[in-house]
């Protein structure tokens, strides 16, 4: 077993988990006032980084943070490699950059304080052709977070809260309704299919725009799909062929049940199983990496 996650970054350093120190006065303790990111690597070779870096540069500009992320991809790779995991069929870096540690006050500290910069890397196993198979089953629960869903901040309670309430369903995935409408998942995209239509709530502020989301609406219209990026009243999951959630650590993740009632079939689509294999043959195409497991 490799080795995962003991040597982190912090504030330009590499070092041993447990001798990582942030203070406690560090904003992203007090107040969640922070970005991150969650980025992948697949055999080594991180996918989309560039759309990573760039929605994490829109986040600290929309957060007025000043951090230069021009060195994260050394930062990434470095992190790999120190932790032996650069030979993972996937593996994933988590980023987090925070306003800095300054005595508590709501307003920016004056000066600014320097931003406080965690990292660490984990393998991350996929799940077998055989789990994937099988289909997941999602939850509706109230979307409770604020206006901004469009930036990655560390403050998740509303998707904690949501995420376990799908775990105390029995459920893989929580699927955030907000006026009637379902936006995405906790962690997640969502998508759903009526008839061959590929349907996904379009990239406002109140959602998340995810990177996998991206790729899969290019996959989808590459594939001649029609697509539609618009709201989706959570009735007309009724009359849904096919749901799927995306994202970095989901892939094309087929739901199968939602609320205990069975989606189209109740058995994983075509078109989720077909933008899974474009997915991953995206990730093959841009990483040069072959040794995924394919899904059929
Ligand atoms: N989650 N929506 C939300 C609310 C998310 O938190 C995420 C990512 C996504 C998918 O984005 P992407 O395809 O870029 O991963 C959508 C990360 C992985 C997390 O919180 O761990």
């Amino acid at each position: 077993m490799s080795n995962t996650g003991n040597v982190v970054y912090l504030d330009g350093e590499f070092l041993p988990k447990g001798e990582a120190r942030v203070s406690v006065d560090d904003r992203g303790f007090l107040f969640a006032d922070g970005v991150y990111e969650v980025t992948p690597a697949y055999r080594g070779h991180f996918f989309r980084e560039h759309r990573h870096v760039a929605r994490l540069q829109r986040g600290l500009a929309a957060l007025r943070i000043d951090w230069d992320p021009a060195g994260l991809g050394a930062i990434h790779q470095e992190l790999l490699e120190r932790n032996g995991i650069a030979g993972e069929e996937m593996s994933i870096v988590y980023l987090q950059v925070t306003r800095g540690a300054a005595p508590r006050s709501h307003a920016f500290p004056e000066p600014a304080v320097r931003p406080t910069v965690y990292a660490y890397a984990r393998a991350f196993r996929r799940p077998s052709p055989e789990r994937w198979e099988e289909g997941y089953t999602a939850i509706t629960t109230p979307d409770l977070r604020w206006a901004r869903c469009d930036l990655k901040t560390v403050a998740l309670l509303p998707c904690v809260m949501a995420q376990q309430a799908a775990v105390d369903a029995g459920a893989q995935d929580a699927l955030l309704v907000r006026d009637g409408m379902a936006l995405e998942g906790a962690h997640n995209n969502l998508f759903v299919v009526f008839g061959d239509t590929v349907v996904t709530h379009p990239a406002s502020n109140q959602i998340l725009h995810g990177i996998t989301r991206e790729v899969v609406l290019e996959e989808a219209r590459g594939l001649g799909l029609p697509v539609e990026e618009r709201a989706i009243p959570v009735e007309q999951l009724q009359c849904a062929s096919e749901v799927f959630f995306t994202g970095t650590t989901t892939e094309v993740r087929p739901t199968v049940r939602i609320d205990g009632k069975p989606v189209g079939s109740g058995k994983v689509g075509p078109i989720a199983r077909r933008l899974q294999e474009a997915f991953l043959a995206r990730v093959q195409a841009e990483t040069g990496v072959d040794a995924l497991a394919g899904v059929s």
